[in-house]
């Protein structure tokens, strides 16, 4: 029989399939600094409050010390016999320290202790993005400053629609971001509460300061019901919809890079450390890494799809079927910060083909709406104006050129209140400045925008 922490009740080991089966050690080590700086706060206030004596604390905290250390120079002997990382440190510790040490799990439980492990883990975690969502934030400001008057197609169904500026598109993927940064602050407001003191699902008999773990842990408040604070995961799967609405965002720039680096529209050239070649094709350049960021969303949908099945079905409080949240969590941030780090990394080598753009503006009678805008000055009602501008279109698609290209002649003949100053509209340098005001793709607002975004931490 082993001397597992919940042995006592049984006559039979557990098989080493079911042992297996039911460890968590090998994934949920990765959250031993939270279990150990959870620990140590739940002892400082046990020795407070005294339930356990404040030798029974410098035990416990000399014994932690020398864990962290085992562990951060990879010498602690993570064992599977143990389950999962709270008792692996447990048993650790009550080696170390003897009675001291199986004193920690008094007024505590597993359940309590898992949940407040995932929370400061995450927290964790949401910090770290943070500081990535700026980092890239502040890479594609600086492409977009650089090209805050690069005229570009904009597009609606993939077909040339109205010049932008290649700054004002970029600007559009900050805007994107920052709302996905706002999104995690506001997941950490409810990711940041403390659950211990809950023990198993009722609270304990112990005369505890949940407050006092609270702020020894920096957590913002305590969770109000014991249930509730074991059991849910909801701050778990908000993060991955964040997560997952980012990745979304990503995927789209993504697919913009792809299409963009095409031969066929040849619009941006990405650096080479982020390409690779083919194994048979030797003048292939292929853009691997938005390629693999448009297809790793995928997972990161999934393991939120994965996070919501997995609570549905839970009756309350804790359930076994919690354990399972660790895996897709983890993955999901893995995903996310190297998505955001190597984009961060990528986005400075953007190397933009303005002629290419130029050229692409040129095929789809993009200044159209300029055109019909100017009659409208002029004094005619929108519809009239866009019906007489749509068969300058045609005339001008028949010719084979673009409308600045037609006469002056040859436009008027679609209206007499076309003058010699249509032209000033008709360029994409004329379209883009008229469009001046906030939002718009005006360079000047360009330029204003980003001020404001930079402005912003
Ligand atoms: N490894 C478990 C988890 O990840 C810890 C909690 C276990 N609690 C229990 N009653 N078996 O959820």
């Amino acid at each position: 029989m082993s001397n597992k922490a919940w042995s006592g009740r049984f006559s039979e080991p557990v098989s080493d399939l079911v042992k297996r089966y039911t460890a968590s050690v090998f994934f949920d080590r990765r959250m031993a600094a939270q279990d150990i700086r959870g620990s140590l706060a739940h002892a400082k206030m046990l020795a407070r409050q005294g339930i356990i004596a404040a030798a029974d604390l410098s035990a416990i905290e000399r014994g932690m010390a020398q864990i962290a250390g085992e562990i951060e120079r990879g010498e602690f002997n993570w064992n599977l016999d143990d389950e999962d990382v709270h008792l692996n440190i447990e048993k650790r510790l009550t080696a170390l320290i003897g009675d001291a040490g199986k004193r920690l799990h008094t007024g505590r439980s597993r359940n309590d202790q898992v949940a407040t492990d995932i929370r400061l883990w995450l927290r964790d975690t949401i910090d770290l993005l943070d500081g990535l969502f700026a980092t890239l934030s502040h890479a594609l400001l600086d492409v977009a400053e650089a090209h805050a008057e690069t005229p570009l197609p904009g597009f609606t169904h993939l077909q040339v629609a109205q010049p932008v500026t290649f700054g004002h598109h970029l600007l559009a993927y900050v805007e994107m971001f920052a709302r996905d940064r706002e999104r995690f602050a506001d997941c950490r407001k409810r990711v940041n509460r403390l659950p211990l003191g809950a023990a198993a699902l009722a609270g304990t008999t112990f005369p505890i300061d949940r407050e006092f773990v609270a702020r020894e842990l920096g957590f913002d408040g305590v969770c109000a019901n014991s249930l509730d604070a074991v059991s849910d995961r909801d701050f778990a799967i908000e993060f991955c919809s964040a997560a997952s609405l980012t990745m979304v965002h990503v995927s789209r720039f993504s697919e913009e890079l792809i299409l963009w680096m095409s031969p066929r529209v040849g619009f941006i050239d990405l650096a080479d450390r982020f390409c690779t070649g083919s194994s048979i094709m030797p003048q292939k350049k292929n853009p691997d890494v938005p390629e693999l960021a448009r297809g790793k969303s995928g997972r990161v949908f999934g393991h939120l799809m994965g996070l919501l099945t997995l609570m549905k079905g839970q009756p309350l409080a804790y359930n076994k079927d919690n354990q399972e949240d660790k895996e897709p969590l983890f993955d999901t941030a893995d995903t996310l910060i190297d998505t955001l780090r190597i984009f961060a990394d990528m986005v400075p080598g953007i190397r933009v083909k303005p002629e290419a753009m130029a050229a692409a503006l040129r095929q789809g009678f993009a200044t159209a709406t300029d055109l019909a805008d100017y009659l409208v000055r002029k004094g005619l009602p929108f519809r009239d104006a866009h019906e007489a501008v749509a068969r300058a279109v045609r005339a001008a698609e028949t010719k084979g050129c673009d409308l600045p290209d037609l006469t002056l002649a040859e436009l008027q003949a679609f209206s007499a209140l076309i003058g010699a100053d249509v032209f000033g509209v008709l360029t994409v340098p004329g379209s883009l400045a008229a469009r001046n005001h906030i939002g718009g793709t005006a360079p000047d607002q360009v330029k204003a925008a980003i001020a404001r975004l930079r402005a912003m931490r």
